[in-house]
């Protein structure tokens, strides 16, 4: 077993996050360092083309692709583009997505769909496209969801991203399920509240509302006084090991990385 991804070819969305802040970077960051090859893709094309640039200048191998998640012939399109760039495809992080704090009354239809497509239709049209590459590995695959502690229960997140959250934890299960038999694995990571543009950026971004000003304080509290808030590395790193061989057990499997918040 071996830590090496020497070979691999992987993509990530989110990937344009900030330098040493968000998660996405983060992600790419690692399997770089392990030797993937990787498409960044981000509704950012700058962002992304910030992220391979300072890959490729640390001399690892990477192009940036603009690809927003939410449209399905984007994400068709960033799969044909990484194999048509780098001839394979071996790891999916399927880590784009975004939360709100819209309790149930306050969330109307577009903001609900806005919700699933983004967290959860994106994720289940990349695995889509991606699988019938990773069945002509001899190596097989690995498809990596991030989730959220709000994948795991009914905490106080918005209606909308929590349902598709605890989505996204049925299409793990099931890709998991479907193809460990044929070399594929799948596997979702919980970030807790991870100290990023996210959350920090949430609440300018959203019109708040008293329920969502105390939800958003609640996490706060929580994620203040209860436990620390993760770093984006300690999210990243993790993702980075489980695309290895050395976690070619690990399949099925929802793995909270949030300092313990959801073993409460
Ligand atoms: N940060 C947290 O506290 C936290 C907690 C739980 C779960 N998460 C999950 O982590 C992921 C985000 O990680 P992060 O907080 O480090 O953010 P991040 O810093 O990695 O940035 C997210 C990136 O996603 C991109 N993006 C947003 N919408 C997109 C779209 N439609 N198409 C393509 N790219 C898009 C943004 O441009 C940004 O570059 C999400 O799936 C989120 O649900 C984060």
């Amino acid at each position: 077993m071996t830590n090496s991804l020497d070979g691999r070819v992987a993509i990530v969305t989110g990937a344009g996050s900030l330098p040493g802040r968000g998660i996405g970077r983060g992600i790419v960051q690692s399997l770089c360092d392990k030797g993937a090859s990787v498409l960044c893709a981000d509704k950012d094309e700058a962002t992304a083309e910030d992220t391979a640039a300072e890959m490729r200048k640390a001399g690892h191998s990477a192009k940036s692709f603009r690809a927003d998640v939410t449209l399905k012939e984007d994400v068709a399109a960033m799969v044909e583009a990484a194999v048509g760039e780098f001839g394979r495809l071996d790891i999916l992080c399927n880590h784009a997505g975004f939360g709100s704090f819209y309790a149930l009354t306050e969330t109307d239809d577009e903001h609900w769909d806005t919700m699933l497509t983004l967290n959860l239709s994106s994720a289940f049209w990349a695995s889509r496209a991606a699988v019938p590459h990773m069945l002509k590995n001899d190596t097989g695959g690995v498809i990596i969801n991030t989730i959220s502690s709000a994948g795991m229960g009914g905490a106080r997140a918005g209606i909308g991203y929590t349902a598709a959250k605890h989505g996204l934890v049925g299409l793990t299960r099931s890709i998991a399920t479907t193809y460990a038999t044929r070399g594929i694995r799948c596997i979702g990571v919980c970030p807790g509240y991870t100290r990023s543009p996210l959350p920090e950026g949430m609440k300018p971004q959203i019109q708040v509302s008293d329920s969502q000003d105390e939800a958003v304080q609640l996490l706060h509290q929580l994620a203040d006084l209860s436990f620390r808030q993760g770093k984006p590395h300690e999210l990243s790193e993790v993702i980075g090991f489980l695309a290895t061989d050395t976690a070619s057990f690990i399949n099925g499997a929802i793995l909270p990385v949030d300092g313990g918040w959801t073993a409460l």
